[in-house]
């Protein structure tokens, strides 16, 4: 017999027996013994909202695989355009798949002139470039009148072309806007990630050609991050297409989840966090105020990974080789010394707390070059693939419309009171 748990509601005696599939039941069988009985699951941390080929994660043994192959494989020979494709279509491409794909990525990176000068150059100033990519992706329905024809799988993947096309030149159209430089058009002849640091930081060389070394260390970053099933973002990403929003208004829902300093936000974090304790010796007194409840220790800890994050294995091996190039990031040997403490701390080791993926990619950032601002965004380009492969799968399943319910906690009935009659205090 397989397994199942037996729910008995104590008021009636009845029962109802529920197998257990892929380490979960139905809600569904539940609710037949129990109509009106919600789960209560702020933070949906024991609610499986869908059913998913896209991304495996065992959090207790420290594993990640995209579509069956391990991160490790792919971190060490594919690239982001391929794994994308991956994500998207569920198999590794052949090389004519590839190449159809790689020229239409290659041709969609242009932009409206207008989402440029109208666009992005109407912000202040000093504008974060999460919140003027958030805006710009959703801008980019407006400019595509068949976005919402999501029900024409070649029309979907018009835009899903366009938005992987499109991330990097809107988010290097972004930063150079808030350092005042003029805006860099796409180069055809470059890759994906040699492109986008072309668009970044090309001056007055006819042709920009990044060092070959940070170019592929990029690549890996991007493939790290291009999926993570049900995180916060991709959560955001599904609500709003299982309204059947378009896929750039939903992809600028998700991108504004990633935005915050809990989720994609937290590279950013991390840095600041290592420049504030500004040295070695101030470690420790940094691990005792964290255990004393003030602030957290940012890039640490994960809602799935209860061991080392895989991604964060990686991205610290790939922290050396970029500084081969770049010169030792100072960071580094305070995220050291954190790491090596924290790891032996009680505090840290009971709670199985352990480097995630934004613990070290700040510092590779900003050896690169790229101001904090843009650690987010780095995080959402490459991102991209994940949530449109979510988008898609949840429209071949028609799934539901998500609607949680609540268990109200607020005020009994109660009759409205004249301004005048209410207590002034
Ligand atoms: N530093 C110190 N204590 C922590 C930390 C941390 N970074 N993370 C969790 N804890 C403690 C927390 O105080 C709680 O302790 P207690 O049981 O005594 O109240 C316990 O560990 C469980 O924490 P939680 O908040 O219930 O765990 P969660 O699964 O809801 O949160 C998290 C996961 C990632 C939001 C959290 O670990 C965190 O805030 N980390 C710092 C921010 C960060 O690095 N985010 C990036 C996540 S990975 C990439 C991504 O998703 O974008």
């Amino acid at each position: 017999m397989g397994e199942s748990i037996t729910v008995t509601d104590n008021r009636t005696g009845a029962s109802v027996e529920i197998p257990i599939e892929f380490g979960g039941v139905s809600a569904a069988e539940f609710s037949k013994l129990l109509p009106g009985v919600w789960f209560y699951d702020p933070g949906f941390t024991s609610t499986a909202a869908c059913e998913s080929s896209i991304t495996f994660v065992d959090g207790d043994a420290g594993i990640l695989r995209y579509r069956g192959y391990p991160i490790e494989q792919l971190a060490e020979h594919s690239t982001y355009l391929e794994v994308a494709y991956l994500l998207l279509y569920g198999e590794l491409p052949n090389s004519t798949q590839f190449e159809t794909w790689e020229r239409d990525i290659t041709y969609h990176t242009f932009i409206h002139e207008n989402v440029r000068k109208r666009f992005l150059e109407g912000f202040h100033y000093d504008a974060h470039p999460m919140g003027m990519l958030v805006s710009a992706i959703a801008a980019l329905s407006t400019f595509y009148s068949d976005a919402k024809q999501i029900d024409s799988p070649e029309v979907l993947d018009r835009q899903i072309v366009r938005l992987i096309a499109k991330m990097p030149t809107l988010a290097a159209a972004a930063h150079r806007f808030s350092v005042g430089m003029p805006f860099v058009y796409p180069d055809n002849e470059l890759s994906y990630t040699a492109n986008f640091l072309s668009m970044m930081w090309k001056v007055a060389e006819p042709h920009y050609q990044a060092d070959p070394a940070l170019v592929r260390a990029l690549e890996v970053l991007f493939i790290l991050h291009a999926d993570h099933e049900q995180n916060c973002g991709t959560t955001a990403m599904r609500v709003a297409a299982s309204a059947h929003s378009d896929p750039y208004s939903a992809t600028a829902a998700a991108t504004a989840a990633l935005y915050g300093p809990r989720h994609g936000g937290a590279n950013e974090a991390a840095i600041k966090m290592l420049t504030e304790i500004g040295s070695i010796e101030n470690v420790p007194a940094f691990i005792e105020q964290v255990k004393q409840g003030h602030g957290r220790l940012q890039g640490f800890g994960h809602r799935v990974y209860k061991s080392y994050d895989p991604r964060a294995t990686i991205v610290k091996k790939a922290a050396y080789d970029v500084f081969e190039v770049t010169g030792k990031n100072p960071l580094i040997d305070i995220a050291l010394a954190l790491e090596e403490a924290a790891l032996s701390d009680p505090y840290f080791i009971d709670r199985k707390l352990y480097p995630n993926i934004d613990f070290y990619t700040g510092l590779i950032y900003q050896a690169m070059g790229f101001p904090m601002e843009m650690f987010t965004v780095l995080f959402a380009i490459p991102r991209t693939a994940g949530w449109l492969a979510h988008f898609k799968e949840l429209l071949d399943q028609d799934l539901k419309i998500a609607r949680p319910r609540q268990l109200y906690v607020g005020a009994e009935r109660r009759e409205y009171v004249a301004m005048q009659e209410r207590p002034t205090t």
